[in-house]
């Protein structure tokens, strides 16, 4: 279509991606086979059928099942240059991509060897694609603050550079960002960017705390800062980016129809609004997708949508100098 066209031309960042999440039914099969790892699922189309969610924990669930599969250094390679793949041909000219260790290491899945694949791959589609990249390490947030603490320091060897920030992700009710305060203080001391999750199903107060105790650099979700009006002033006044992510919250009925998203609220307020994918392979679609899916539903005009794409380069961790050519 002409919108679609439009929307692929426009060059963009992703900043809410989580590299465990593009896994397709294909290669979690393809995988499982070759690591001999028993999955609930006879084929792809059994396992497309069990991406029925409630909420976010009804994904989780899944989600941690399917990454069983990734082993070796090669799968996290192979996982990293598909998911590349798939963006170059979307205008996706950089990404600022999520993975999460604690998923790894905590079933005997070494910390170097995860992050060392992921690494060549970024490497290679810099190279091979013309697509640069961040990687930024997510701490689950339902496991401790210890643990948090334990993978910050086993992480180290890395912050020269290749890791650039520490994010917050997982089950959010319950578990909100001052459990994590001192981590962050920790991770900010060591130069890094902060990200976190908070408001996809958290209230606002979370947003706030993330803001207040964490000093995050960029919002994930954040879509219910809208409720609190001062702080939705606060957070627009600040210039903060919010990473929004349309087909997720529709599939885990965040929004019960794409139509009630409040995306261009968002927008309207000041907000500096991008749009994201977080988990494509669960949620049924990479950019492109999402962005066609939200400008039809909330009838966007161009100058909208050029705005979101504008945001992302904006909100991106990249300088000015490497923002330059994208803007
Ligand atoms: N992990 C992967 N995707 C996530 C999301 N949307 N929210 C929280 N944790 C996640
Ligand atoms: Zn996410």
């Amino acid at each position: 279509s002409d919108l679609e066209k439009f929307i692929t031309a426009l060059p963009k960042a992703e900043l809410h991606l989580h590299l465990e999440g593009s896994l397709e039914p294909e290669l979690m099969m393809e995988l499982a086979t070759k690591n001999n790892i028993e999955l609930p699922y006879k084929n792809v189309d059994e396992i497309r059928k069990a991406y029925d969610f409630s909420n976010l924990q009804d994904f989780l669930d899944i989600y941690y099942q399917g990454m069983n599969v990734l082993q070796g250094e090669e799968d996290f390679y192979a996982l990293t240059m598909a998911y590349l793949q798939k963006v170059a041909g979307e205008g996706v000219v950089h990404v600022e991509v999520f993975y999460d260790p604690q998923g790894h290491t905590s079933r005997g899945v070494s910390f170097s060897e995860a992050t060392n694949g992921i690494l060549r791959a970024l490497d290679d589609g810099q190279e091979e694609l013309g697509v640069s990249s961040e990687l930024i390490m997510s701490f689950l947030r339902h496991l401790s603050e210890e643990d948090a603490f334990a993978t910050l320091k086993e992480a180290e060897p890395w912050f020269d550079g290749r890791i650039v920030g520490v994010g917050l992700d997982s089950s959010e009710l319950g578990h909100p960002p001052s459990k994590f305060e001192r981590v962050f203080e920790a991770a900010r001391e060591m130069g890094l960017k902060l990200v976190a999750h908070a408001g996809e199903e958290g209230p606002a107060e979370y947003v706030r705390e993330a803001i207040e105790l964490l000093k995050i650099d960029r919002l994930d979700h954040g879509n219910r800062t809208i409720e609190d009006s001062d702080l939705t002033k606060e957070l627009a006044r600040s210039g903060i980016a919010l990473t929004v992510c349309p087909l997720s919250n529709l599939k885990l009925c965040g929004v019960s129809d794409m139509k009630e998203h409040p995306l261009k609220k968002m927008m309207n307020a000041g907000l500096k609004v991008t749009v994201n994918s977080d988990d494509p392979a669960y949620f049924g679609g990479y950019m492109t997708a999402n962005f066609l899916s939200v400008a039809e539903a909330l009838d966007l005009s161009k100058s909208e949508i050029a705005q979101l794409c504008h945001n992302s380069i904006e909100g991106s961790f990249l300088t000015d100098e490497e923002k330059a050519p994208h803007i």
